[in-house]
């Protein structure tokens, strides 16, 4: 890095650290972990750091890869590596060297997994060879319904995989508020517009899509819900939205938003029925929610927005299709991720205990009492 990019780094370091008091003070109970092997397949910005250098100061080995590429600070990756961590991780890797990536993880031998999506899971239960590892977290609803259909198609799990998604001060708070708001934050600083004016329609309406709709509407949209569960349909209505079909709601859409876990929710079928100059964006966790294969040629736009002409009609794919708030954006506030890493701190710090390790091969809800303090003093802090 030249010297003003490593001086403007390291007072963004600093800036970070000084905002996570939670992620501080999770860090100061950490163990000696000498002999703890961690992989860790996740988003690396610089919010990350505070947690993975405390790991290291602690004696653990680290070794890093992720679950999105495009989510990737190259800075980050190489302040880990100087701090000690391994790593066959950068911005913008292939899927081929993420594949490379899962062979050099699992050669690597680790004991403890820290993931968001199960991509190394899914490599060692393809792989069916013996391994170390003894326990892992997960963070991510995609990562535990992957895990569900694998084993539902017979894969069985070698160690016990605590979840910590569904916790009420991860996906209650993180999903429910942050991803909303930095989505429109960051759609807003990247394409210079609001939502004024425009229709907002929002596919899915679990609690992201729940955030990006009231988020939507704060920042000025017109907000509609398509979604395919009829109980979460009528929870839209009761909130005020329009809801129904996605076929319908489809034409009239400025702006679409999909927020399902699901794959090709938005595809070639649908394309065609899209108005002129029409926003697709998605915040899910694979970037695959839009068939982006099916939108070609693309042309750049602006920085992060991409414009293909279908059927004399511009259609504008903003990140590529990948989820726009951390592609484009920061993701979550510091205050607000600071709870998120001080409890996955508080996940790892048990995933390493015997208890934890002893449990039987499946999947987990993270006890309360292992996230439970961490809550108490959150709500303490404000
Ligand atoms: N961008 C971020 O920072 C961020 C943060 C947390 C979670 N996520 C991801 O966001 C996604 C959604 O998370 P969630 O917790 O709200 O999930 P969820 O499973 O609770 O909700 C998804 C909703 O989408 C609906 N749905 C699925 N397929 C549909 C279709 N074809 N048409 C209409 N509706 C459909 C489902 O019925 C469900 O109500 C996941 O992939 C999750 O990993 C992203």
């Amino acid at each position: 890095m030249a010297e003003d990019a490593v001086k403007e780094f390291e007072q963004d370091l600093t800036w970070t650290r000084r905002h996570m008091p939670l992620t501080r003070a999770q860090s100061e109970q950490l163990p000696d972990l000498t002999g703890v092997r961690l992989a860790v397949s996740v988003h690396l910005d610089i919010k990350a750091i505070p947690a993975y250098e405390a790991l290291l100061q602690h004696g653990c080995q680290l070794f890093l890869t992720t679950c999105n590429p495009l989510t990737v600070r190259n800075n980050v990756v190489s302040d880990l590596v100087n701090k000690g961590a391994d790593a066959h991780v950068w911005h913008g890797m292939s899927a081929a060297d993420q594949a490379e990536a899962m062979h050099r993880v699992i050669a690597w031998q680790p004991t403890h997994l820290c993931e968001m999506g199960a991509d190394i899971t899914a490599a060692l239960l393809e792989q069916r060879q013996s391994n170390p590892v003894k326990a892992s977290l997960e963070a991510t609803g995609s990562g535990i319904s992957r895990i569900n259909q694998l084993c539902a198609a017979g894969a069985a799990l070698a160690y016990p995989i605590f979840n910590w998604d569904d916790l009420p001060i991860k996906e209650g708070l993180h999903n429910r508020y942050l991803v909303g708001l930095s989505t429109w934050h960051t759609f807003t600083e990247r394409t210079h517009l609001s939502l004024h004016r425009k229709r907002v329609l929002v596919i899915g309406y679990g609690l992201v899509g729940q955030g990006v709709a009231d988020s939507a509407r704060a920042y000025g949209g017109t907000v509609s819900i398509a979604e395919r569960d009829p109980a979460r349909l009528l929870e839209a209505r009761y909130a005020g939205y329009e809801a129904g079909s996605l076929d319908e709601l489809l034409p009239h859409a400025d702006v679409v938003v999909t927020a399902t876990g699901a794959r090709h929710v938005l595809t070639i079928r649908h394309f065609s029925r899209l108005k002129d100059g029409c926003f697709l964006l998605n915040v899910g966790h694979v970037a695959d929610e839009i068939e982006v294969e099916a939108l070609v040629p693309r042309q750049p736009a602006i920085p992060f927005v991409e414009e293909v002409t279908l059927n004399g009609r511009i259609i504008y794919l903003f990140a590529g299709g990948s989820m726009a708030n951390l592609v484009a954006g920061q993701g979550d506030t510091l205050n607000a991720f600071d709870l998120t890493l001080a409890t996955m701190l508080a996940g790892l710090r048990y995933i390493f205990t015997p208890e934890a390790q002893n449990q039987p091969p499946k999947l987990y809800p993270l006890p309360r009492q292992v996230w439970e303090p961490v809550a108490a003093q959150a709500a303490q802090v404000s």
